[in-house]
């Protein structure tokens, strides 16, 4: 089987690591045929023209949208849910919230889905990476309601039950601000877990910043859910070189702890 990526070309000025490491380099590796698009094409239609074109040379192309956010593509999330409200189970704890980016909705869709099958009574927040508030909340309440439908366990997903947080996308979509680096760097010396510039780089910085503003009580159990990204890192390694080379504030005094962070 074969693979052909679409992709769009969402950074206006990409340097030679982002085009040609990370996850670019792995495509690559891993023996995908990528294919570019200018940005704002309708990457839909983009992915059409690719399946009619491989169609007609004989293949048996099956698309896979952006994301994989569709409600089959959701499920995964929804036994992501079930599978950590069982793990907290055996360990007697009871889950607050999973905090997580959100981007194309099928990961919060199919975490609400998932949870509200189980009935936790746990609540996702997803710290938008791209797109505004309310779009993006009715983006993910209909993939969700969707998704629910798929599984046949429950009737409807409430509104209030979707909810994202959108001030922490910083300068865009892929563009990194100060509080995304200082929290990738200190998650990584204090915990040894990378985290990557797009997505979940900015939602820790968002949790940083909603636990510095009281946003949860201390007796509240957050989770963090690491939806993965690590080899992004490295089509942004100058991003981490021109901080420190610009950066007036001691290295040191950048990575001090953070309270309440686990
Ligand atoms: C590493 C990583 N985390 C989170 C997301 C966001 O998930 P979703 O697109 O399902 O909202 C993505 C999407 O590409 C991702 O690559």
């Amino acid at each position: 089987m074969r693979f052909t990526g679409v992709l769009e070309h969402r950074i206006a000025d990409p340097g030679l690591d982002y085009l040609e490491s990370g996850n670019a380099f792995l495509s690559r590796l891993l023996g995908s045929h990528l294919v570019y698009r200018p940005a704002g094409d309708d990457m839909g239609r983009a992915m059409q023209e690719v399946a009619a074109s491989l169609l007609s040379s004989g293949e048996h192309p099956y698309i896979i949208p952006g994301g994989g956010s569709t409600p089959l593509g959701s499920l995964g999330y929804a036994q992501c849910a079930e599978e950590l409200v069982q793990q907290a189970a055996t360990a007697q704890l009871r889950l607050d919230y999973i905090i997580h980016p959100t981007g194309s909705g099928g990961t919060q869709a199919g975490l609400i889905a998932g949870l509200e099958c189980v009935q936790s009574g746990t609540k996702v927040l997803g710290i938008s990476v791209k797109a505004p508030r309310e779009q993006q909340e009715s983006h993910v309440h209909a993939l969700a309601q969707a998704t629910a439908k798929l599984m046949e366990c429950v009737r409807d997903i409430d509104r209030k039950a979707v909810e994202v947080n959108s001030d922490y996308v910083g300068p865009g979509y892929g563009r990194a601000d100060a509080a995304t680096v200082e929290a990738i760097e200190l998650v990584a010396r204090l915990e040894g877990v990378i985290l990557d510039p797009v997505y979940t780089g900015k939602a820790m910085a968002g949790l940083m910043d909603l636990i510095r503003l009281k946003r949860f009580s201390g007796k509240d159990t957050v989770v963090f859910l690491h939806t993965g990204g690590a080899p992004a890192l490295f089509s942004y390694r100058e991003l981490f070189m021109r901080q420190d080379s610009t950066s007036d504030t001691p290295r040191e005094t950048r990575n001090q702890p953070l309270k309440n962070v686990v």
